[in-house]
Protein backbone atom coordinates (compact mmCIF):
# COMPACT_ATOMS: atom_id res chain seq x y z
CA UNK A 1 0.00 0.00 0.00
CA UNK A 2 0.99 3.50 -0.88
CA UNK A 3 1.61 5.62 2.34
CA UNK A 4 -1.23 7.12 4.29
CA UNK A 5 -2.04 11.09 3.09
CA UNK A 6 -2.60 13.16 6.45
CA UNK A 7 -3.68 16.18 4.97
CA UNK A 8 -4.32 19.13 7.92
CA UNK A 9 -7.90 20.70 6.52
CA UNK A 10 -8.10 24.50 6.24
CA UNK A 11 -11.86 23.84 7.56
CA UNK A 12 -13.08 22.00 10.74
CA UNK A 13 -15.07 19.16 8.77
CA UNK A 14 -18.87 18.54 9.89
CA UNK A 15 -18.03 14.79 9.86
CA UNK A 16 -15.01 15.28 13.03
CA UNK A 17 -15.28 12.03 14.15
CA UNK A 18 -15.70 8.77 12.04
CA UNK A 19 -16.40 6.21 15.14
CA UNK A 20 -18.42 8.66 16.92
CA UNK A 21 -20.52 10.28 14.29
CA UNK A 22 -21.13 6.26 13.28
CA UNK A 23 -22.15 4.87 17.06
CA UNK A 24 -24.72 7.63 17.40
CA UNK A 25 -25.89 8.02 13.82
CA UNK A 26 -29.84 7.63 13.35
CA UNK A 27 -31.36 8.14 10.08
CA UNK A 28 -34.33 8.95 12.26
CA UNK A 29 -32.62 12.26 13.67
CA UNK A 30 -31.64 13.71 10.31
CA UNK A 31 -35.41 13.66 9.04
CA UNK A 32 -35.81 15.54 12.30
CA UNK A 33 -33.03 18.38 11.72
CA UNK A 34 -34.58 18.18 7.87
CA UNK A 35 -38.29 18.74 9.76
CA UNK A 36 -39.62 16.57 7.48
CA UNK A 37 -42.73 16.42 10.17
CA UNK A 38 -44.15 19.94 9.85
CA UNK A 39 -45.85 21.24 6.82
CA UNK A 40 -45.81 20.21 3.76
CA UNK A 41 -43.66 17.40 2.22
CA UNK A 42 -41.36 18.20 -0.84
CA UNK A 43 -38.32 18.15 -1.75
CA UNK A 44 -38.56 21.46 -3.49
CA UNK A 45 -39.95 23.23 -0.59
CA UNK A 46 -36.91 21.91 1.10
CA UNK A 47 -34.40 22.49 -1.25
CA UNK A 48 -35.54 26.00 -2.50
CA UNK A 49 -39.25 27.18 -1.44
CA UNK A 50 -38.18 27.01 2.10
CA UNK A 51 -34.71 29.69 1.99
CA UNK A 52 -36.96 32.40 0.07
CA UNK A 53 -38.75 32.64 3.67
CA UNK A 54 -35.27 33.13 5.12
CA UNK A 55 -31.83 36.17 4.63
CA UNK A 56 -30.93 32.93 1.72
CA UNK A 57 -33.72 34.61 -0.96
CA UNK A 58 -31.60 36.40 -2.84
CA UNK A 59 -28.47 34.59 -2.02
CA UNK A 60 -27.19 33.19 -5.40
CA UNK A 61 -28.18 29.27 -5.77
CA UNK A 62 -27.38 28.83 -9.13
CA UNK A 63 -24.39 30.02 -11.35
CA UNK A 64 -25.04 29.18 -14.89
CA UNK A 65 -22.28 29.20 -17.23
CA UNK A 66 -23.57 28.82 -20.76
CA UNK A 67 -21.37 26.85 -23.70
CA UNK A 68 -19.88 30.14 -26.15
CA UNK A 69 -20.65 29.84 -29.44
CA UNK A 70 -24.18 27.57 -28.98
CA UNK A 71 -26.23 31.10 -28.44
CA UNK A 72 -27.72 30.75 -31.89
CA UNK A 73 -29.64 27.74 -30.39
CA UNK A 74 -31.11 29.64 -27.81
CA UNK A 75 -33.66 32.91 -27.77
CA UNK A 76 -32.52 35.87 -28.25
CA UNK A 77 -32.61 36.91 -24.34
CA UNK A 78 -30.80 34.13 -23.63
CA UNK A 79 -27.74 35.07 -25.83
CA UNK A 80 -25.48 35.58 -22.89
CA UNK A 81 -22.72 33.65 -21.60
CA UNK A 82 -24.21 33.20 -17.73
CA UNK A 83 -26.19 34.15 -15.45
CA UNK A 84 -27.09 33.59 -11.81
CA UNK A 85 -30.12 32.73 -10.15
CA UNK A 86 -31.43 33.16 -6.52
CA UNK A 87 -33.29 30.82 -4.42
CA UNK A 88 -36.26 33.24 -4.75
CA UNK A 89 -35.73 33.25 -9.03
CA UNK A 90 -35.80 29.33 -8.83
CA UNK A 91 -38.44 29.57 -6.92
CA UNK A 92 -40.81 31.66 -8.96
CA UNK A 93 -39.51 30.24 -12.13
CA UNK A 94 -40.51 26.58 -11.01
CA UNK A 95 -43.85 27.65 -9.84
CA UNK A 96 -44.69 28.72 -13.76
CA UNK A 97 -43.15 25.92 -15.41
CA UNK A 98 -45.23 23.60 -12.58
CA UNK A 99 -48.29 25.52 -13.75
CA UNK A 100 -47.69 25.12 -17.37
CA UNK A 101 -46.92 21.10 -16.21
CA UNK A 102 -50.46 21.33 -14.81
CA UNK A 103 -52.26 22.93 -17.66
CA UNK A 104 -50.52 20.36 -19.93
CA UNK A 105 -52.74 18.04 -18.20
CA UNK A 106 -49.60 16.80 -16.05
CA UNK A 107 -50.68 14.43 -12.66
CA UNK A 108 -49.30 13.42 -9.70
CA UNK A 109 -47.35 9.69 -10.31
CA UNK A 110 -46.93 10.67 -14.10
CA UNK A 111 -43.42 11.02 -15.62
CA UNK A 112 -41.96 14.00 -16.98
CA UNK A 113 -38.64 13.43 -19.05
CA UNK A 114 -36.26 16.08 -19.75
CA UNK A 115 -33.90 15.84 -22.32
CA UNK A 116 -31.96 19.24 -22.17
CA UNK A 117 -28.64 20.79 -22.88
CA UNK A 118 -27.23 22.00 -18.99
CA UNK A 119 -29.23 25.22 -19.19
CA UNK A 120 -31.09 27.02 -16.17
CA UNK A 121 -34.30 25.28 -17.62
CA UNK A 122 -32.86 21.92 -17.07
CA UNK A 123 -32.60 22.70 -13.52
CA UNK A 124 -36.17 24.56 -13.19
CA UNK A 125 -37.78 21.43 -15.02
CA UNK A 126 -36.70 19.24 -12.45
CA UNK A 127 -38.06 21.51 -10.03
CA UNK A 128 -41.19 21.98 -11.08
CA UNK A 129 -42.22 18.49 -12.00
CA UNK A 130 -41.32 18.25 -8.19
CA UNK A 131 -43.23 20.97 -7.09
CA UNK A 132 -46.34 19.19 -8.79
CA UNK A 133 -45.32 15.41 -7.47
CA UNK A 134 -44.91 14.29 -11.15
CA UNK A 135 -41.83 11.95 -11.78
CA UNK A 136 -38.75 13.21 -13.47
CA UNK A 137 -37.06 11.26 -15.99
CA UNK A 138 -33.79 13.38 -16.70
CA UNK A 139 -31.88 11.79 -19.84
CA UNK A 140 -28.31 12.75 -20.94
CA UNK A 141 -28.22 14.95 -23.72
CA UNK A 142 -25.86 12.89 -25.93
CA UNK A 143 -28.36 10.54 -26.44
CA UNK A 144 -29.79 9.66 -29.94
CA UNK A 145 -33.12 8.27 -30.48
CA UNK A 146 -33.19 4.96 -29.79
CA UNK A 147 -31.65 5.21 -26.26
CA UNK A 148 -34.52 7.71 -25.64
CA UNK A 149 -37.46 5.90 -27.02
CA UNK A 150 -36.12 2.83 -24.89
CA UNK A 151 -36.76 5.36 -21.93
CA UNK A 152 -39.86 6.82 -22.93
CA UNK A 153 -41.68 3.94 -23.59
CA UNK A 154 -40.41 1.79 -20.78
CA UNK A 155 -41.54 4.57 -18.17
CA UNK A 156 -44.70 5.79 -20.19
CA UNK A 157 -43.79 9.16 -20.42
CA UNK A 158 -46.57 11.67 -20.71
CA UNK A 159 -44.51 15.01 -21.11
CA UNK A 160 -41.17 15.37 -22.61
CA UNK A 161 -39.21 18.36 -22.45
CA UNK A 162 -36.83 19.29 -24.49
CA UNK A 163 -34.26 22.06 -26.75
CA UNK A 164 -34.69 22.97 -30.25
CA UNK A 165 -31.05 21.59 -30.84
CA UNK A 166 -32.28 18.17 -29.88
CA UNK A 167 -35.84 17.94 -30.89
CA UNK A 168 -34.85 15.99 -34.70
CA UNK A 169 -34.11 13.11 -32.63
CA UNK A 170 -37.45 13.29 -30.67
CA UNK A 171 -39.53 13.41 -34.00
CA UNK A 172 -37.67 10.24 -35.40
CA UNK A 173 -38.93 7.72 -32.54
CA UNK A 174 -42.27 10.10 -31.36
CA UNK A 175 -45.23 7.77 -33.42
CA UNK A 176 -43.46 4.98 -31.59
CA UNK A 177 -44.50 6.22 -28.64
CA UNK A 178 -48.62 6.24 -27.52
CA UNK A 179 -48.41 7.37 -24.27
CA UNK A 180 -46.24 10.52 -25.09
CA UNK A 181 -49.06 13.54 -25.18
CA UNK A 182 -46.66 16.70 -25.13
CA UNK A 183 -43.19 17.35 -26.36
CA UNK A 184 -42.38 20.92 -24.82
CA UNK A 185 -39.55 22.52 -26.58
CA UNK A 186 -36.84 25.42 -25.02
CA UNK A 187 -35.69 27.91 -27.41
CA UNK A 188 -38.37 28.14 -30.14
CA UNK A 189 -41.16 30.38 -29.54
CA UNK A 190 -42.00 30.60 -33.57
CA UNK A 191 -41.44 27.84 -35.59
CA UNK A 192 -42.64 25.02 -33.94
CA UNK A 193 -42.45 21.83 -34.97
CA UNK A 194 -45.64 19.54 -35.65
CA UNK A 195 -47.75 18.81 -32.59
CA UNK A 196 -44.90 20.53 -29.97
CA UNK A 197 -45.77 23.17 -27.28
CA UNK A 198 -43.65 26.42 -27.03
CA UNK A 199 -41.67 26.38 -23.08
CA UNK A 200 -41.39 29.88 -23.81
CA UNK A 201 -45.02 31.07 -24.87
CA UNK A 202 -46.72 28.59 -21.93
CA UNK A 203 -44.44 29.81 -19.01
CA UNK A 204 -45.49 33.34 -20.16
CA UNK A 205 -49.10 32.65 -19.98
CA UNK A 206 -48.57 30.53 -16.16
CA UNK A 207 -49.09 32.32 -13.14
CA UNK A 208 -46.38 32.52 -10.53
CA UNK A 209 -47.83 30.95 -7.73
CA UNK A 210 -48.41 26.87 -7.41
CA UNK A 211 -49.96 24.93 -4.75
CA UNK A 212 -46.91 22.55 -3.94
CA UNK A 213 -48.14 18.90 -3.78
CA UNK A 214 -47.72 17.72 -0.35
CA UNK A 215 -46.06 14.17 -0.70
CA UNK A 216 -45.54 10.78 0.57
CA UNK A 217 -42.13 9.85 1.59
CA UNK A 218 -42.54 6.38 -0.60
CA UNK A 219 -43.92 8.65 -3.49
CA UNK A 220 -41.82 8.51 -6.58
CA UNK A 221 -39.37 11.38 -7.15
CA UNK A 222 -36.92 10.45 -9.72
CA UNK A 223 -36.23 7.48 -12.22
CA UNK A 224 -33.11 7.44 -13.69
CA UNK A 225 -32.23 4.46 -16.56
CA UNK A 226 -28.67 2.56 -16.21
CA UNK A 227 -27.21 -0.76 -17.52
CA UNK A 228 -26.74 -3.99 -16.66
CA UNK A 229 -25.26 -6.84 -18.24
CA UNK A 230 -28.40 -8.01 -20.49
CA UNK A 231 -31.68 -6.08 -21.46
CA UNK A 232 -32.44 -2.76 -21.98
CA UNK A 233 -31.68 -0.05 -19.43
CA UNK A 234 -33.27 -0.10 -16.13
CA UNK A 235 -35.43 1.97 -14.84
CA UNK A 236 -34.12 3.07 -11.30
CA UNK A 237 -36.82 4.48 -8.91
CA UNK A 238 -36.20 6.78 -6.58
CA UNK A 239 -38.64 8.05 -3.80
CA UNK A 240 -39.21 11.51 -1.87
CA UNK A 241 -37.47 9.52 1.14
CA UNK A 242 -34.15 10.07 -0.27
CA UNK A 243 -34.12 13.44 0.15
CA UNK A 244 -33.06 12.59 3.92
CA UNK A 245 -29.76 10.51 2.48
CA UNK A 246 -29.14 13.71 -0.20
CA UNK A 247 -28.96 16.23 2.80
CA UNK A 248 -26.39 14.54 5.13
CA UNK A 249 -24.55 12.60 2.81
CA UNK A 250 -23.98 16.30 1.12
CA UNK A 251 -22.98 17.41 4.28
CA UNK A 252 -21.18 15.19 5.71
CA UNK A 253 -18.80 13.62 2.77
CA UNK A 254 -19.24 16.96 0.55
CA UNK A 255 -18.40 18.75 3.59
CA UNK A 256 -20.80 21.65 2.12
CA UNK A 257 -21.69 24.80 3.98
CA UNK A 258 -23.37 28.15 3.87
CA UNK A 259 -20.20 30.34 2.15
CA UNK A 260 -19.16 27.39 -0.36
CA UNK A 261 -19.20 28.00 -4.16
CA UNK A 262 -19.98 24.16 -4.92
CA UNK A 263 -19.27 22.72 -8.23
CA UNK A 264 -20.40 19.25 -9.39
CA UNK A 265 -19.53 18.54 -13.02
CA UNK A 266 -22.01 15.70 -13.56
CA UNK A 267 -24.96 15.84 -16.10
CA UNK A 268 -28.14 15.57 -14.09
CA UNK A 269 -28.71 12.73 -16.90
CA UNK A 270 -26.30 10.61 -13.83
CA UNK A 271 -27.66 9.88 -10.97
CA UNK A 272 -24.26 12.44 -9.52
CA UNK A 273 -25.78 15.27 -11.26
CA UNK A 274 -29.30 15.05 -10.15
CA UNK A 275 -28.44 13.80 -6.47
CA UNK A 276 -25.32 16.23 -5.62
CA UNK A 277 -25.85 18.81 -8.68
CA UNK A 278 -29.13 19.41 -8.25
CA UNK A 279 -31.00 18.19 -4.40
CA UNK A 280 -28.18 17.83 -2.19
CA UNK A 281 -26.60 20.89 -2.10
CA UNK A 282 -29.46 22.81 -2.33
CA UNK A 283 -30.53 21.01 0.70
CA UNK A 284 -27.62 22.48 2.40
CA UNK A 285 -29.15 25.91 1.39
CA UNK A 286 -25.16 26.18 -0.83
CA UNK A 287 -24.79 28.09 -3.85
CA UNK A 288 -23.85 25.49 -6.83
CA UNK A 289 -21.78 26.40 -10.54
CA UNK A 290 -23.00 24.48 -13.72
CA UNK A 291 -21.23 24.65 -16.44
CA UNK A 292 -23.34 23.92 -20.11
CA UNK A 293 -20.05 23.07 -22.37
CA UNK A 294 -17.72 19.66 -22.34
CA UNK A 295 -14.94 18.86 -21.36
CA UNK A 296 -11.86 21.82 -21.56
CA UNK A 297 -8.88 22.02 -19.42
CA UNK A 298 -8.60 25.57 -19.64
CA UNK A 299 -12.30 26.46 -19.43
CA UNK A 300 -12.37 24.65 -16.72
CA UNK A 301 -9.72 25.46 -14.53
CA UNK A 302 -11.05 29.37 -15.44
CA UNK A 303 -14.45 28.38 -13.92
CA UNK A 304 -12.86 27.24 -11.01
CA UNK A 305 -10.84 30.73 -10.86
CA UNK A 306 -13.71 32.48 -11.99
CA UNK A 307 -16.48 32.14 -9.58
CA UNK A 308 -14.30 30.87 -6.48
CA UNK A 309 -15.10 27.00 -6.50
CA UNK A 310 -14.44 25.81 -3.29
CA UNK A 311 -16.18 22.81 -3.26
CA UNK A 312 -15.09 20.37 -6.21
CA UNK A 313 -17.10 17.18 -7.30
CA UNK A 314 -15.29 15.39 -10.45
CA UNK A 315 -14.54 12.14 -11.91
CA UNK A 316 -10.88 10.53 -12.52
CA UNK A 317 -11.48 10.63 -16.03
CA UNK A 318 -11.63 14.37 -16.13
CA UNK A 319 -8.91 14.59 -13.34
CA UNK A 320 -6.41 12.86 -15.99
CA UNK A 321 -7.48 14.27 -18.97
CA UNK A 322 -6.36 17.83 -16.67
CA UNK A 323 -3.31 15.92 -15.51
CA UNK A 324 -2.38 15.30 -19.25
CA UNK A 325 -3.09 18.65 -20.12
CA UNK A 326 0.22 19.58 -18.34
CA UNK A 327 1.25 21.88 -15.55
CA UNK A 328 1.50 24.96 -17.85
CA UNK A 329 -2.29 25.28 -18.11
CA UNK A 330 -3.05 25.09 -14.40
CA UNK A 331 -0.57 27.48 -14.00
CA UNK A 332 -2.34 30.08 -15.43
CA UNK A 333 -5.12 30.83 -13.08
CA UNK A 334 -5.84 30.71 -9.53
CA UNK A 335 -7.15 28.22 -7.64
CA UNK A 336 -6.45 29.27 -4.28
CA UNK A 337 -10.10 29.29 -3.49
CA UNK A 338 -10.37 25.66 -3.70
CA UNK A 339 -10.51 23.82 -0.48
CA UNK A 340 -11.70 20.39 -1.04
CA UNK A 341 -11.94 18.24 -3.49
CA UNK A 342 -13.86 14.90 -4.26
CA UNK A 343 -14.07 12.30 -6.95
CA UNK A 344 -16.92 9.66 -8.05
CA UNK A 345 -17.35 6.77 -10.79
CA UNK A 346 -14.02 4.58 -10.98
CA UNK A 347 -10.89 3.75 -9.35
CA UNK A 348 -9.14 7.08 -8.48
CA UNK A 349 -6.05 6.24 -9.20
CA UNK A 350 -2.88 7.07 -6.28
CA UNK A 351 -0.96 8.75 -9.11
CA UNK A 352 -4.07 11.05 -9.82
CA UNK A 353 -4.20 11.90 -5.87
CA UNK A 354 0.01 12.46 -5.56
CA UNK A 355 -0.64 14.64 -9.23
CA UNK A 356 -3.61 16.71 -6.90
CA UNK A 357 -1.54 17.06 -3.62
CA UNK A 358 0.90 19.02 -6.23
CA UNK A 359 -1.41 21.30 -8.11
CA UNK A 360 -3.62 22.05 -5.90
CA UNK A 361 -2.14 21.27 -2.30
CA UNK A 362 -5.41 19.31 -1.81
CA UNK A 363 -5.95 15.51 -1.39
CA UNK A 364 -8.55 14.45 -3.56
CA UNK A 365 -10.82 12.31 -2.01
CA UNK A 366 -12.92 9.28 -3.88
CA UNK A 367 -16.58 8.18 -3.09
CA UNK A 368 -18.29 5.18 -4.00
CA UNK A 369 -21.99 4.44 -4.98
CA UNK A 370 -24.12 4.00 -7.58
CA UNK A 371 -27.72 4.72 -9.46
CA UNK A 372 -29.60 2.06 -7.44
CA UNK A 373 -27.85 3.49 -4.29
CA UNK A 374 -29.44 7.06 -4.53
CA UNK A 375 -26.61 8.37 -2.44
CA UNK A 376 -22.77 8.16 -1.67
CA UNK A 377 -22.38 4.77 0.75
CA UNK A 378 -19.00 4.64 0.66
CA UNK A 379 -16.26 7.64 0.97
CA UNK A 380 -13.36 9.11 2.17
CA UNK A 381 -14.17 11.72 5.20
CA UNK A 382 -11.87 14.67 5.25
CA UNK A 383 -11.49 14.17 8.92
CA UNK A 384 -10.05 10.72 7.93
CA UNK A 385 -6.69 9.93 6.85
CA UNK A 386 -6.59 8.57 2.97
CA UNK A 387 -5.54 5.66 1.74
CA UNK A 388 -4.62 6.32 -1.98
CA UNK A 389 -6.47 3.42 -4.04
CA UNK A 390 -8.97 2.84 -1.73
CA UNK A 391 -12.83 4.32 -1.92
CA UNK A 392 -13.07 4.72 1.92
CA UNK A 393 -15.35 3.62 4.65
CA UNK A 394 -18.89 3.15 4.73
CA UNK A 395 -20.94 6.29 5.57
CA UNK A 396 -22.47 6.38 9.22
CA UNK A 397 -25.82 4.47 8.82
CA UNK A 398 -25.18 2.16 6.40
CA UNK A 399 -23.61 -1.52 6.71
CA UNK A 400 -21.02 -2.75 3.92
CA UNK A 401 -19.59 -5.80 3.83
CA UNK A 402 -17.73 -8.16 1.31
CA UNK A 403 -19.85 -11.43 1.71
CA UNK A 404 -19.57 -14.84 -0.08
CA UNK A 405 -22.74 -15.77 -2.18
CA UNK A 406 -24.42 -17.39 0.39
CA UNK A 407 -23.93 -14.46 2.31
CA UNK A 408 -21.03 -14.92 4.70
CA UNK A 409 -19.02 -11.97 5.17
CA UNK A 410 -15.24 -12.31 4.11
CA UNK A 411 -12.50 -11.86 6.52
CA UNK A 412 -10.51 -8.55 6.42
CA UNK A 413 -8.66 -8.83 3.10
CA UNK A 414 -10.09 -11.59 1.19
CA UNK A 415 -11.60 -10.49 -2.34
CA UNK A 416 -15.62 -11.18 -2.37
CA UNK A 417 -18.78 -9.12 -3.31
CA UNK A 418 -19.15 -5.93 -2.09
CA UNK A 419 -22.64 -5.91 -0.52
CA UNK A 420 -24.78 -3.50 1.63
CA UNK A 421 -27.31 -4.18 4.48
CA UNK A 422 -30.61 -2.54 2.63
CA UNK A 423 -32.36 0.06 4.79
CA UNK A 424 -31.05 3.33 4.23
CA UNK A 425 -33.18 5.82 2.87
CA UNK A 426 -32.06 6.19 -0.96
CA UNK A 427 -32.01 2.78 -1.79
CA UNK A 428 -34.22 2.48 -5.10
CA UNK A 429 -37.82 1.16 -4.75
CA UNK A 430 -38.24 -0.32 -7.93
CA UNK A 431 -37.15 -1.06 -11.46
CA UNK A 432 -40.10 0.15 -13.49
CA UNK A 433 -42.23 -2.28 -14.75
CA UNK A 434 -39.39 -4.87 -13.86
CA UNK A 435 -39.88 -6.67 -10.56
CA UNK A 436 -37.62 -10.01 -11.89
CA UNK A 437 -34.97 -7.24 -12.53
CA UNK A 438 -35.35 -5.52 -9.29
CA UNK A 439 -35.23 -8.74 -7.45
CA UNK A 440 -32.06 -10.09 -8.78
CA UNK A 441 -30.26 -7.79 -6.60
CA UNK A 442 -31.77 -9.49 -3.22
CA UNK A 443 -30.55 -12.89 -4.53
CA UNK A 444 -28.34 -13.35 -1.16
CA UNK A 445 -30.49 -13.28 1.79
CA UNK A 446 -30.14 -10.28 3.95
CA UNK A 447 -28.03 -8.54 1.30
CA UNK A 448 -28.56 -5.96 -1.09
CA UNK A 449 -25.43 -6.63 -4.06
CA UNK A 450 -23.71 -4.34 -5.77
CA UNK A 451 -22.55 -6.01 -8.80
CA UNK A 452 -18.62 -4.79 -7.67
CA UNK A 453 -15.74 -6.68 -6.03
CA UNK A 454 -13.75 -5.71 -3.80
CA UNK A 455 -12.08 -6.02 -0.33
CA UNK A 456 -11.41 -4.62 2.89
CA UNK A 457 -8.18 -4.13 4.87
CA UNK A 458 -7.76 -4.25 8.54
CA UNK A 459 -8.62 -0.79 9.22
CA UNK A 460 -12.23 -1.47 7.73
CA UNK A 461 -11.39 0.56 4.25
CA UNK A 462 -12.63 -0.86 1.00
CA UNK A 463 -10.64 -1.39 -2.11
CA UNK A 464 -12.40 -1.63 -5.31
CA UNK A 465 -11.68 -4.72 -7.48
CA UNK A 466 -13.76 -4.84 -10.40
CA UNK A 467 -17.43 -5.79 -11.50
CA UNK A 468 -18.41 -8.48 -11.45
CA UNK A 469 -20.76 -8.61 -14.39
CA UNK A 470 -19.78 -7.34 -18.25
CA UNK A 471 -20.86 -4.02 -17.40
CA UNK A 472 -18.77 -1.26 -19.31
CA UNK A 473 -17.33 1.74 -17.55
CA UNK A 474 -16.21 4.28 -19.56
CA UNK A 475 -15.39 7.84 -18.81
CA UNK A 476 -17.15 7.64 -15.65
CA UNK A 477 -20.28 6.72 -17.70
CA UNK A 478 -22.26 3.20 -17.41
CA UNK A 479 -22.50 1.53 -20.89
CA UNK A 480 -24.38 -2.02 -20.93
CA UNK A 481 -22.91 -4.66 -23.83
CA UNK A 482 -26.03 -5.48 -24.97
CA UNK A 483 -27.40 -1.97 -25.94
CA UNK A 484 -24.26 -1.50 -28.10
CA UNK A 485 -24.68 -4.74 -29.78
CA UNK A 486 -28.60 -3.79 -30.09
CA UNK A 487 -27.67 -0.99 -31.66
CA UNK A 488 -24.84 -2.55 -33.92
CA UNK A 489 -26.91 -5.16 -35.67
CA UNK A 490 -29.06 -2.55 -37.02
CA UNK A 491 -26.28 -1.22 -39.00
CA UNK A 492 -26.71 -2.71 -42.87
CA UNK A 493 -23.24 -4.53 -42.64
CA UNK A 494 -23.33 -5.93 -39.21
CA UNK A 495 -24.62 -9.78 -38.83
CA UNK A 496 -23.40 -9.95 -35.25
CA UNK A 497 -21.54 -8.37 -32.58
CA UNK A 498 -20.03 -8.75 -28.77
CA UNK A 499 -18.83 -5.68 -26.79
CA UNK A 500 -16.73 -5.36 -24.41
CA UNK A 501 -14.85 -2.82 -21.84
CA UNK A 502 -10.99 -2.39 -22.34
CA UNK A 503 -8.86 -0.81 -20.44
CA UNK A 504 -7.97 2.10 -21.43
CA UNK A 505 -5.59 5.38 -19.37
CA UNK A 506 -7.53 7.79 -19.93
CA UNK A 507 -11.02 6.94 -19.60
CA UNK A 508 -10.70 3.56 -17.59
CA UNK A 509 -11.97 1.85 -20.47
CA UNK A 510 -13.22 2.21 -24.12
CA UNK A 511 -16.05 0.32 -25.98
CA UNK A 512 -14.62 -2.09 -28.18
CA UNK A 513 -16.98 -4.07 -30.61
CA UNK A 514 -16.36 -7.50 -32.57
CA UNK A 515 -18.05 -7.25 -35.16
CA UNK A 516 -19.25 -10.33 -38.25
CA UNK A 517 -19.93 -8.84 -41.18
CA UNK A 518 -23.09 -9.56 -43.53
CA UNK A 519 -22.32 -11.38 -46.62
CA UNK A 520 -21.65 -9.15 -49.59
CA UNK A 521 -19.75 -7.01 -47.10
CA UNK A 522 -15.50 -6.29 -46.40
CA UNK A 523 -13.76 -4.86 -43.47
CA UNK A 524 -12.25 -1.32 -44.45
CA UNK A 525 -11.21 1.63 -42.70
CA UNK A 526 -14.65 3.45 -43.98
CA UNK A 527 -16.71 1.34 -42.57
CA UNK A 528 -15.28 1.12 -39.25
CA UNK A 529 -15.37 4.99 -39.64
CA UNK A 530 -19.19 4.50 -40.99
CA UNK A 531 -19.97 2.29 -37.99
CA UNK A 532 -18.89 4.38 -35.41
CA UNK A 533 -20.82 7.17 -36.64
CA UNK A 534 -24.10 5.11 -36.94
CA UNK A 535 -24.08 3.99 -32.74
CA UNK A 536 -23.05 7.63 -32.20
CA UNK A 537 -26.29 9.17 -33.91
CA UNK A 538 -28.51 6.35 -32.94
CA UNK A 539 -27.56 5.02 -29.72
CA UNK A 540 -25.53 7.76 -28.33
CA UNK A 541 -22.17 9.62 -28.66
CA UNK A 542 -20.41 8.65 -25.34
CA UNK A 543 -21.58 4.78 -26.20
CA UNK A 544 -20.16 4.32 -29.29
CA UNK A 545 -16.99 1.61 -29.65
CA UNK A 546 -14.05 3.31 -30.14
CA UNK A 547 -12.41 0.47 -31.41
CA UNK A 548 -13.58 -2.73 -33.94
CA UNK A 549 -12.27 -5.87 -34.52
CA UNK A 550 -14.16 -7.50 -37.55
CA UNK A 551 -13.82 -11.41 -37.17
CA UNK A 552 -15.23 -14.53 -38.57
CA UNK A 553 -17.35 -15.60 -35.88
CA UNK A 554 -18.26 -14.21 -32.14
CA UNK A 555 -17.74 -16.90 -29.47
CA UNK A 556 -20.95 -18.05 -27.86
CA UNK A 557 -22.08 -20.44 -25.14
CA UNK A 558 -24.32 -23.46 -26.86
CA UNK A 559 -27.23 -21.83 -25.43
CA UNK A 560 -26.16 -19.11 -28.24
CA UNK A 561 -24.71 -16.25 -25.15
CA UNK A 562 -22.44 -14.27 -26.24
CA UNK A 563 -19.00 -15.16 -24.47
CA UNK A 564 -17.98 -11.41 -23.06
CA UNK A 565 -15.28 -13.26 -20.94
CA UNK A 566 -13.91 -15.17 -23.75
CA UNK A 567 -13.80 -11.78 -26.09
CA UNK A 568 -12.00 -9.76 -23.01
CA UNK A 569 -9.91 -12.78 -21.88
CA UNK A 570 -8.32 -13.21 -25.54
CA UNK A 571 -8.01 -9.44 -26.20
CA UNK A 572 -6.01 -8.73 -22.78
CA UNK A 573 -3.77 -11.78 -23.75
CA UNK A 574 -5.32 -13.68 -19.80
CA UNK A 575 -6.81 -17.20 -18.82
CA UNK A 576 -9.17 -18.13 -21.12
CA UNK A 577 -11.13 -20.12 -18.25
CA UNK A 578 -13.84 -22.68 -18.26
CA UNK A 579 -14.27 -23.29 -22.07
CA UNK A 580 -16.70 -26.10 -21.93
CA UNK A 581 -19.42 -24.39 -22.25
CA UNK A 582 -18.35 -22.75 -25.89
CA UNK A 583 -20.05 -23.99 -28.59
CA UNK A 584 -18.22 -26.09 -31.65
C1 LIG B 1 -20.66 1.75 -10.69
C2 LIG B 1 -21.96 2.49 -10.56
C3 LIG B 1 -22.94 7.10 -8.69
C4 LIG B 1 -21.64 7.43 -9.20
C5 LIG B 1 -21.44 7.33 -10.66
C6 LIG B 1 -21.57 5.95 -11.25
C7 LIG B 1 -18.40 2.17 -10.39
C8 LIG B 1 -18.53 4.14 -8.79
C9 LIG B 1 -16.53 4.15 -7.97
C10 LIG B 1 -15.29 4.35 -7.30
C11 LIG B 1 -14.45 2.47 -8.46
C12 LIG B 1 -16.63 3.08 -8.88
C13 LIG B 1 -18.75 0.84 -9.74
C14 LIG B 1 -20.24 0.99 -9.47
N1 LIG B 1 -17.89 3.11 -9.38
N2 LIG B 1 -17.72 4.77 -7.95
N3 LIG B 1 -15.12 5.34 -6.42
N4 LIG B 1 -14.28 3.48 -7.58
N5 LIG B 1 -15.59 2.25 -9.12
O1 LIG B 1 -22.85 5.41 -11.04
O2 LIG B 1 -23.42 4.62 -13.32
O3 LIG B 1 -24.62 3.70 -11.33
O4 LIG B 1 -22.24 3.11 -11.78
O5 LIG B 1 -19.61 2.68 -10.93
O6 LIG B 1 -18.53 -0.20 -10.64
O7 LIG B 1 -20.93 -0.23 -9.35
P1 LIG B 1 -23.35 4.22 -11.92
Amino acid sequence: MEKEIHKENRFIPHLADYKKTCHGFRWEAVGKELALDSGKLNIAIKAIDQHTGSWRKNKVALYWEGARGRGSNQPEADMRSGRNFTFAELSTESNRIGNMLLNLGVRRGDRVFVFLPRIPELYTSIIAIAKIGAVAGPMFSAFGPEAIRDRLLDSGARVLITHASLRERIHQVWDELPELKHVVVVGDRDRLWKGEVSFEREVEKSSRELEVEDMDLEDPLYILYTSGTTGKPKGVVHVCHDMVSHYITTKLVLDLREEDVYWCTADPGWVTGTVYGIWGPWLNGCSQVTFEGRFDAEHWYSIIEHYGVTVWYTAPTALRMLMKAGPEVVKKYNLKGLRYILSVGEPLNPEVIRWGLEVFGLCIHDTWWQTETGAIMIANYPSMPVRPGSMGKPFPGTEAAIIDNKGNKLPPGTRGILALKPGWPSMMRALWGDEKRYKEYFTIPGWYTTGDTAYMDNEGYFWFIGRADDVIMTAGHRVGPFEVESALVEHRAVAESGVIGKPDPERGEIIKAFIVLRHGFKPSKELEEDIKEFIKHRLSAHAYPREIQFMDGIPKTRSGKIMRRLLKARELGLPEGDLSTLED
